[in-house]
């Protein structure tokens, strides 16, 4: 009912507005000073140094965060990271043994194909960590530990505030672990513990400025087609833009690296094809920057029409985009929390104004749990 989502016109819109209070719940008691404070249970100090690689599983919005978590726990953690669809590693006889952490992402902690991942792993010998967002579920309990997201209850069939909280889970952990494995300075931990605290103002500021994404999706209702282009942490973003317009537009949408655009993706390219660019901080990040610049380029000269979602300074995106959706600097591993947003809110809005239900997209569920 209309009272249930507090005055939203729908679920989505509300848990995307709930977005900066999710991140604040999943960090809140987690955050010291300088550092985090994470409590693990049996998968303590000693466990966790005597891991040599991760595998995260997970299906949908959560396996795109945790191709965020990858980069993020393998930079910082100096342990490799693999991220691997649940479905995918479960009927492919993984490498598993008591050194490998197999960490599960899961929204409702119901998902079949990921619930059979863990057992798996749990059946030969790995470790198993469980960060999950509904508390008592069933892979939590199957887990040895679990590190709850708190983004609260997520109703519509899209994810959205629940990927911005796996992302902070992840970040929170792969803290933790370079912590307990001295590959970070206590400084360099204590500054990006500081940028995550700027998170939920940040967020707050991204869903104030709104109008541009708004105007976007009404000029956009009647496109077929949208791609989305991403680099490191910025790939994954592109993928869950294009999913969410799959997901509650029904518009064909296709996220890629924008590495791999000369090998196939650029052939689509045509007059008007509109592209989304993830772009990175030019001063945290200027190679990259410099990289993604060059790819705009590449598809601008064939006609493309880019929607640039940058840096709030970034000023060299300008003469490339015709439109540029702004977000605040912040941290390279922490920028997706801010740029998935403007993507979420485009693929709402888009479904909004072709009148489609936005809770309940045909086809899809909440969660599946069956095969
Ligand atoms: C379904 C939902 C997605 C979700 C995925 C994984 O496909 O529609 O929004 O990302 O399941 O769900 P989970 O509960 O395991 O995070």
């Amino acid at each position: 009912s209309a009272a249930d989502k507090g005055g939203w016109s729908s679920f989505m819109a509300k848990e995307v507005s709930e977005g900066p209070i999710a991140v604040e719940n999943t960090m809140r008691g987690r955050l010291t000073d300088r550092g985090v404070d994470l409590d693990l249970g049996v998968l303590d100090a000693d466990v966790l140094r005597g891991i040599h690689r991760i595998v995260i599983v997970a299906c949908g919005t959560a396996a795109y965060s945790a191709m965020v978590g990858k980069y993020a726990i393998e930079t910082w953690a100096r342990v490799p990271v693999e991220v691997d669809l649940a479905h995918e590693f479960r009927y492919r006889d993984p490498m598993l043994d008591e050194h490998t952490l197999v960490i599960s992402i899961s929204q409702s902690g119901e998902t079949m194909d990921t619930k059979m991942a863990v057992q798996h792993a749990a059946s030969r010998g790995a470790r198993t960590l469980s960060i999950c967002n509904t508390q008592g579920a069933t892979i939590p309990r199957e887990s040895e530990a679990v590190l709850y997201t708190h983004a609260g209850p997520e109703v519509a069939v899209a994810s959205t505030k629940a990927f911005l909280a796996q992302v902070i889970g992840q970040l929170l952990f792969g803290l933790h672990l370079a912590k307990l494995r001295g590959t970070m300075t206590d400084d360099a931990i204590a500054e990006v513990v500081a940028e995550m605290r700027e998170l939920p103002d940040e967020l707050r500021e991204v869903l104030a400025e709104q109008t541009s994404v708004h105007e976007l999706a009404h000029w956009m209702s009647d496109t077929r087609s949208v791609l989305f282009l991403g680099r490191h942490v910025g790939y994954p973003v592109a993928l869950e833009g294009a999913l969410k317009l799959k997901e509650i537009s029904y518009i064909h949408a296709e996220g890629f690296a924008g590495g791999e655009l000369k090998h196939g993706p650029i052939a689509l390219i045509e007059p008007g094809q509109v592209v989304f660019v993830v772009v990175p901080s030019p001063r945290n990040e200027p190679l990259l920057h410099s990289k993604i610049v060059s790819n705009i380029q590449e598809i601008r000269a064939r006609g493309a029409r880019i929607i640039a979602v940058a840096e709030a300074g970034d000023a060299a995106v300008l003469p490339y985009a015709d439109v540029v959706l702004r977000v605040p600097l912040t941290l390279p591993m922490l920028e997706p929390v801010l740029q998935v947003v403007p993507l979420h809110i485009f693929a709402l809005e888009l479904a909004t104004a072709k009148g489609l239900d936005v809770d309940q997209p045909r086809n899809l569920a909440k969660s599946v749990t069956v095969e």
